[in-house]
């Protein structure tokens, strides 16, 4: 059986004007933390990176409290030894196991990949015509919507199928059998609440699969806005210097025929 095409997702940073949704990226990061972290590093983040602009934009206070919370291996020191100090904004995140192979020790032989470039690592193909159209429109969002896919992707398998042990039945991962045991149910992570006492926005697996994604192309991809902004005003003074050069050719050559 064959994996099927991921849903094609609407995404805030889509296209010329994309811009990350503040509040998205701090609820993704909440679910990265509470969730995916016990098992997957995110060694490229710096804690000080959650508070610059572009990303969620925590203030750097809160990035200050929240870095403290950890423990990081520093050293050596004048003695030459290794000692454990509380995070500063300074430090990444400490990765959840001392190394690859204990990763994979603790998971069943399967490391749990490093989450940081996550979003641009993965993607998919819809094979024959959509490629030639997809090759001048999906630049990156093909892999946000796999990792949604991937997250929701956890079914009963079908009649016939053996998972073997340790494997999980996975509807888009390819070869349908992950190590990685669903992550995520409803209800798991708390969200910030309206003043109605509701949630923000549901705590359901499918929202929290949209906000870590959108949180993992921002790690992915941390300067994202000031790109497509950049972008933007290349092309509006490329237009401007057109119409000038034009104007210009027009005038040097107006006694020529
Ligand atoms: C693999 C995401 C939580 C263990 C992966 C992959 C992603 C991912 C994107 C790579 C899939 C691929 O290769 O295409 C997440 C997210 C989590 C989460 C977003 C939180 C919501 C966990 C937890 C554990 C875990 C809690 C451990 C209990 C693994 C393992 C693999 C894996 C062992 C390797 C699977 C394989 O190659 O068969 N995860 N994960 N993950 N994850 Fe997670």
């Amino acid at each position: 059986e064959g994996t099927p095409i991921p849903p094609q997702l609407q995404w805030s940073f889509h296209g010329p004007f994309g811009m990350f949704d503040r509040a998205q990226l701090q609820r993704g990061f909440k679910v990265y933390r509470e969730v995916c972290s016990s098992c997957h590093g995110l060694s490229y983040v710096a804690f000080r990176n959650l508070s610059e602009p572009g990303g969620p934009e925590f203030s750097e206070a809160q990035v200050r409290a929240l870095a403290a919370e950890y423990t990081i291996k520093d050293g050596p020191n004048d003695a030459g030894d290794m000692f454990d100090r509380p995070g500063r904004p300074a430090d990444r995140f400490p990765s959840p196991f001392a190394n690859d192979n204990a990763a994979a020790a603790a998971n069943g032989g399967k490391a749990p990949p490093d989450l940081s470039l996550m979003a641009k690592a993965r993607t998919y193909e819809r094979g024959f015509p959509w490629f030639i159209i997809d090759m001048f429109t999906q630049f990156a969002e093909t892999g946000p919507d796999y990792l949604v896919a991937l997250l929701n992707g956890y079914k009963e398998p079908p009649a016939g199928f053996t998972v073997p042990e340790g494997g999980h039945y996975n509807e888009y991962f390819p070869g349908h059998i992950i190590a990685m045991p669903k992550p995520l149910s409803d209800g798991q992570v708390e969200y910030p609440k309206l003043e109605s006492g509701q949630p923000q926005v549901p705590e359901t697996v499918d929202q929290y699969a949209r906000d870590l994604t959108a949180f993992l192309m921002w790690t992915a991809e941390p300067h994202l806005e000031a790109r497509k902004r950049l972008g933007l005003q290349v092309i509006l003074f490329l237009i401007l210097l057109s119409g000038l050069l034009y104007f210009t050719k027009k005038k040097v050559w107006a006694r020529v025929g």
